[in-house]
């Protein structure tokens, strides 16, 4: 039988953090070795186009996602690794979704409204991003798809478009199913009430950092007043935050970490924390995949891709009596 399709994307939007490794990749290449699914994972480049950026710094951003991907243990012989722009079918089936959803969908999406009052964008495609995102996941009949929770509401949406559609137009796609990371949210070294982001450089640790940055950004990292090692998120948010990615990195649970530090104080801690994130994020500063070779296997992936994309999108434009 064949396996569900599962899929998500990553946008390329600069430095991929500490955040998006336990949130996002750490868990792809976890369901990707499960073996369960058929897995498609891709680089959301459209997207990004909604957020300020530099044309001369797209490609780049788009090959490291590629890169990070590989280092992560994402195998292109398990899945299919590719880039949104180069199945165009997917910007077809949004352009679709966004004549057949009503407006007051769109304006009511949680991080479309934070984006426009943090003045974060003011084009269209802000308003109309998670339509793009829809067609990304029903145009590959998906049942699952791996996001964080500050996406659950653009698949709930997701849902609801496919219902409406196939309420309307006869059995066409697939209601996607969410697949939440077990990772909680990773919060910023020097301001843990904040999520560790690429906005706050200080307290984030980027996959390329090299082994003196890591080891200054961690023995920098706050801590809270007292020096036991232990779980606290009111009291000890700094502390708290280090272990959660000391057991996310090592699998090691908390509580078994509360007891080998017990009576040694902050400092064993951090230099042992310094080694483990050195060790675990040496695969992304060695990955030195030539651009070249990277393009070729974004190029396979995108054919594989497009096969399925072909076919859907011919299904669908039927549906809606346009000719093919
Ligand atoms: P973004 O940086 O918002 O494009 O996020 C890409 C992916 O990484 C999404 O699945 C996020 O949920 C995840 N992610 C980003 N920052 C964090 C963080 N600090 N902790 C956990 N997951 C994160
Ligand atoms: N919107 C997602 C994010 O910002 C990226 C994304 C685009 C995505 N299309 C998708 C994720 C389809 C899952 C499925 O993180």
């Amino acid at each position: 039988m064949r396996k569900p399709i599962l899929i998500s994307g990553i946008q390329p939007t600069g430095n991929l953090h500490l955040g998006n490794y336990l949130g996002a990749l750490k868990n792809f290449v976890e369901l990707q070795n499960s073996g369960k699914y058929d897995c498609y994972f891709f680089i959301a480049d459209y997207h990004s186009l909604t957020i300020d950026f530099n044309s001369s710094e797209k490609s780049s951003e788009i090959l490291a996602v590629a890169s990070a991907y590989l280092a992560s243990g994402i195998d292109p012989k398990k899945s299919t690794i590719f880039v949104q722009s180069q199945v165009p079918e997917s910007t077809e089936l949004a352009w679709i979704f966004n004549a057949l959803t009503p407006l007051g969908e769109v304006e009511r999406m949680t991080q479309y409204k934070e984006k426009r009052e943090q003045k974060l964008g003011t084009d269209v495609g802000l308003l109309t991003y998670p339509l793009l995102m829809a067609a990304d996941v029903l145009l590959y009949d998906a049942k699952f798809v791996p996001v964080g929770k500050d996406q659950l509401q653009h698949l709930e949406l997701a849902r609801e478009i496919a219902r409406r559609f196939n309420n309307r137009f006869g059995k066409t796609f697939i209601e996607p199913q969410a697949l939440l990371t077990k990772t909680p949210r990773v919060m910023s070294l020097n301001d843990p009430a904040k999520k560790m982001s690429k906005s706050l450089p200080e307290g984030c640790l980027f996959l390329s950092d090299s082994e003196k940055d890591i080891e200054n950004k961690i023995k920098r990292a706050v801590t809270d007043s007292g020096s036991e090692v232990k779980y606290d998120a009111q009291n000890k948010a700094g502390v708290s935050n280090l272990l959660l990615i000391y057991e996310a990195l090592s699998g090691a649970p908390i509580s078994r970490l509360e007891k080998k530090y017990s009576g040694k104080g902050y400092g064993q801690f951090k230099t042992d924390l310094v080694k483990l994130v050195t060790d675990s994020l040496k695969p992304f500063r060695e990955q030195k995949t030539s651009s070249i070779k990277l393009k070729s296997m974004l190029n396979a992936g995108a054919k594989k891709a497009e096969k399925l994309a072909s076919k859907k999108i011919k299904v669908v434009k039927k549906k809606l009596g346009l000719l093919d």
